[in-house]
């Protein structure tokens, strides 16, 4: 039997830290290694996995794309691209959308796309002020907007232009405010930082901060939108709207595909003055469209909701019998456990073995992101294993 991990070990750059399972089947919620052994999938692709692996809906679209069209350069126009743009605009409270092809990419285009505006309208300014326990994505200027020290160390110089400040607390983004400042750009929840959760008015405070200082509001929903936290997109969790949002992960299911959205008076980019040679790209979008007409006509957002809560109260009576339970926190299918010590790495490697496959997102939480699709059935399974895995730890 071919040893994959070992020819990973040799071909690869070294920078993830992989678990010892090479996944090579998926269906529904569930996906198989190469020895045969099935894990129930509550890491879902890092929140990608909006509709579980191989859904039919998603299979039927990207066969019917790939026999009709699988790629052609922005040169020209393309349905698919129209077609799911046309769907985002009238679900969302933005009025027009710029395709790409990843977190990172739509983040950094909306940084561009602030910095774009403030040229035009605020005297130059382009300083972005991010929070910290932030995570915007990998590329340089995104490493610099993401606030947290050990992502930006290796990489100092970063490029200028932001500003990290407590997340969760106005006072400290209005003192960063300066006549420099073009934008404010938040996850609504911050995902890779935690699951952090802010207190219920404070975006609406930063709302009203950036409409009163003319600056802009950039949401980067790219692990929270498309339903995830049990609303199709977590601004209306705040009673807020973004001026500029970002999306990516959940829109493809699975298949890459990033999008900046922005109201019509932020959507200054002009002919030639951004691009993508991928971005928009036909099997990407008919792809994405099918998974949103799918979310759409099936309720998954209600069964994010309704499933979540049930995840919630469930994780709940295990906080109850486990005192090293600390936290729990989340909307929706984005949910973290904390621990009172660094125990996440052995409950992760414990469950794998059990057969369920979870996420460290801090030395002392687990995170779960399962696909949107799951039902109370699995969430039992899971939380089985979970605490087969947590009652060891106790005893
Ligand atoms: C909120 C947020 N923004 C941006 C990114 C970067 O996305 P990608 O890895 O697709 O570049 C992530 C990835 O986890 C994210 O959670």
């Amino acid at each position: 039997m071919t040893d994959w991990q070992e020819l990973e070990h040799k071909y690869l750059m070294n920078v993830f830290k992989r678990l010892p399972v090479t996944i090579v089947r998926g269906k529904g919620v569930w996906v198989w290694d190469d020895r045969g052994k099935e894990y129930l999938d509550f890491v879902g692709g890092w929140a990608v996995n909006v509709l579980g692996h191989s859904h039919p809906a998603m299979v039927k679209a990207l066969t019917k794309q790939a026999r009709e069209l699988i790629h052609v350069s922005n040169q020209f126009y393309t349905v698919p691209q129209v077609q799911l743009a046309e769907l985002l605009v009238k679900n969302s409270c933005l009025d027009r959308v710029f395709f790409c092809n990843s977190g990172a990419e739509a983040s950094e285009g909306a940084v561009k796309l602030a910095r774009r505006y403030g040229k035009l309208n605020l005297k130059g300014a382009y300083e972005v002020i991010t929070a910290t326990k932030s995570f915007h994505g990998r590329t340089l200027a995104m490493t610099a907007a993401t606030g947290q020290p050990h992502f930006q160390e290796p990489y100092i110089p970063l490029p200028e232009g932001f500003v990290n400040v407590e997340f969760d607390n106005l006072d400290v983004v209005k003192k960063a405010t300066t006549g420099k400042t073009c934008a404010v750009m938040l996850e609504p929840i911050q995902g890779e930082g935690g699951v952090n959760v802010p207190s219920a008015d404070y975006l609406k405070g930063i709302r009203g901060w950036c409409t009163e200082r003319n600056i802009v509001l950039i949401l980067d929903e790219v692990q929270t939108g498309v339903g995830r936290t049990g609303k199709l997109f977590a601004y209306e969790h705040y009673g807020i709207e973004p001026d500029i949002m970002t999306l990516a992960k959940g829109l493809g299911g699975g298949f890459p595909i990033g999008a900046i959205l922005a109201k019509q008076k932020f959507s200054v980019f002009g002919p030639g003055e951004h691009g993508s040679t991928f971005g928009g790209n036909p099997l990407a979008c008919a792809t994405g469209y099918a998974v949103f007409k799918y979310i759409l006509d099936n309720d998954i957002v209600g069964n994010c909701c309704r499933v979540g809560q049930y995840l919630f109260d469930s994780l709940e009576k295990l906080r109850s019998k486990y005192d090293f339970i600390v936290d729990i926190r989340g909307k929706g299918l984005l949910v973290a456990v904390e621990f009172s010590s660094e125990i996440a790495d052995a409950v992760v490697r414990g469950c794998l073995d059990k057969g369920l496959l979870l996420n460290m997102v801090k030395p002392n939480a687990v995170r779960f992101m399962p696909p949107l699709i799951i039902g109370r059935r699995e969430v039992d399974e899971a939380l089985g294993i979970l605490e087969k895995v947590l009652s060891r730890k106790s005893s």
